[in-house]
């Protein structure tokens, strides 16, 4: 496809930012989202240098007419959305799970999985319509397969993310539109900086990972770039792990 119309959720850090780049450098059809109107014109810029035809619209994913409003300014900037990738995160409230509140709930939740769940609903609404299906990856985390302790929200949200990937995976297929995931292990972001604290804890993470670091954002908008292209065109309801295999197993002996 010579343009691509590519749409992002939570555009303007990490991951979903790394991706946005990509994208633009080869060639496509940018639409980013975010909360900031400011930080969002910038990497429109941005992206503009790089070459692409970019925009912004400013939306948060938990709120419905919000997600509305930015899959309709898309197609009417752009016509279509080719790839849709649903970003937008949050650790939300981490702590044990006798401090769970109905607020820590939401402010996981509602992001996480709400919001992904309106994103798609939305993009399904324009990619049945449009001539080609289209492709959406959802993002969860090595986190979404596996427990990590203070983490009851995150990790929740995060498996409901993959069990609503493949039911709307089953749902798009007859329709042309594909649904996968990808699910980074840790990965050098702000939200990494943050979940970690400090250079000690990094330094921790590191040392029991198999690759000895954690990933790159660049590293994880390949995948993304490869679940959304045509050489994954027999790929659905999938998960794409990029961990630096961390999920392989647990390398109790080091390796020599
Ligand atoms: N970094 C990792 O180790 C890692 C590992 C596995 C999975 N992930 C997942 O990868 C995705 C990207 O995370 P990241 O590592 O790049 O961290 P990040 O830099 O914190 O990016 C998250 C982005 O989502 C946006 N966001 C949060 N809540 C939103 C909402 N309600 N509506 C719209 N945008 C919202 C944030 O913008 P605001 O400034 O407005 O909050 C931010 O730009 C997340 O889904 C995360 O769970 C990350």
């Amino acid at each position: 496809m010579a343009s691509p119309v590519i749409l992002i959720t939570g555009a303007l850090t990490g991951i979903g930012r790394a991706t946005a780049v990509a994208y633009a450098r080869a060639g496509a059809n940018v639409v980013v989202s975010g909360r900031h109107q400011d930080r969002g014109e910038r990497l429109v810029e941005e992206l503009g240098d790089l070459g692409a035809q970019a925009q912004f619209v400013k939306a948060d994913v938990r709120f419905d007419a919000e997600v509305e409003n930015l899959i309709d300014r898309a197609v009417e900037r752009f016509g279509r959305i080719d790839v849709a990738y649903n970003n937008a995160g949050t650790e939300g409230s981490p702590g044990p799970v006798t401090e769970v509140t109905g607020e820590a709930y939401e402010a996981t939740f509602d992001t996480n999985v709400r919001g992904t769940l309106l994103s798609l609903k939305h993009e399904f609404r324009v990619m049945r319509r449009q001539e080609g299906g289209g492709s959406v990856i959802n993002a969860s985390s090595t986190y979404g397969q596996m427990g990590f302790p203070d983490s009851t929200l995150y990790v929740g949200s995060k498996h409901a993310i993959i069990g609503i990937t493949k039911a709307a995976a089953l749902e798009g297929a007859p329709h042309g539109i594909r649904v996968n995931v990808v699910a980074p292990g840790f990965t050098q972001t702000a939200m990494y900086e943050r979940v970690t604290g400090s250079d000690a804890v990094r330094g921790a993470v590191n040392s029991v990972l198999p690759m000895h670091r954690a990933g790159r954002p660049e590293e994880v908008a390949e995948a993304v770039m490869f679940l959304g292209s045509d050489k994954a065109a027999y790929v659905t309801g999938q998960t794409l792990t990029l961990d630096g295999g961390l999920m392989a197993g647990w390398p109790l002996f080091p390796a020599a």
